[in-house]
């Protein structure tokens, strides 16, 4: 009896692993590609880099690049984007000023220089590639929002 039940439960084990393998659905984002193949690599897309800024979905949001960032340093040495970002060289760069908020420290006093919260931009600033976005995005802006409550009590 006990012989019986363990080879009833290995046949079920082995079962559930085979039909796993054979549905292979988690992986979205290889478009379905079984494990063992090798899918032909999409063409890397290029950076946006139309100098045109792009609208904010929310205020606070960090507004993204809109000119490539290739090679441009940022570390304990060089910080690049302050050549054109920083105070003293908005003039010449014609480039918008860092954020008043980027001077401010954890205390909210302001500092002469940029906050060392805000020195790694690219934590919260990023660049935009032309590319078909590889999952649908459903975000609806809050002025959409308001608008369709608007229009629906009327
Ligand atoms: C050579 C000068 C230059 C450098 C270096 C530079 N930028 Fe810019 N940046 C600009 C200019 C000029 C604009 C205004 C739009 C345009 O012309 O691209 C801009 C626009 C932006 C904006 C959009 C602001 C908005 O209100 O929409 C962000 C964000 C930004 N840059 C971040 C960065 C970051 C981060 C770096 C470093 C990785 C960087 N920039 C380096 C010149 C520069
Ligand atoms: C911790 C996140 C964070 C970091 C790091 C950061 N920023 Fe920002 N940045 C923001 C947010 C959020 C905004 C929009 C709200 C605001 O103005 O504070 C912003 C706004 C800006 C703007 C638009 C200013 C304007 O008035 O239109 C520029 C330009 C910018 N950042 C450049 C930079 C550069 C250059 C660096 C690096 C030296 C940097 N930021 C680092 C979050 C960040």
């Amino acid at each position: 009896m006990k012989k019986q039940l363990v080879f009833i439960l290995l046949a079920f084990s082995l079962f559930s692993l085979v039909s796993v393998a054979a549905d292979n659905e988690v992986a979205t984002l290889r478009d379905q590609t079984k494990i063992e193949d090798q899918k032909k690599p999409e063409i890397i897309p290029k950076v946006i880099n139309k100098d045109i800024k792009r609208k904010r979905n929310y205020p606070m949001q960090p507004p993204v690049i809109p000119h490539t960032i290739r090679n441009y340093e940022v570390n304990i040495n060089n910080n690049k984007c302050m050549t054109c970002h920083g105070r003293q060289r908005t003039e010449e760069s014609q480039a918008p000023m860092v954020s008043v908020t980027h001077f401010m420290n954890r205390d909210g006093n302001f500092l002469a220089e940029i906050s060392p919260r805000r020195y790694f931009c690219n934590q919260c600033h990023v660049t935009q590639l032309d590319a078909k976005p590889l999952i649908e995005n459903e975000f609806v802006d809050m002025h959409s929002l308001m608008k369709k409550r608007n229009s629906a009590e009327k």
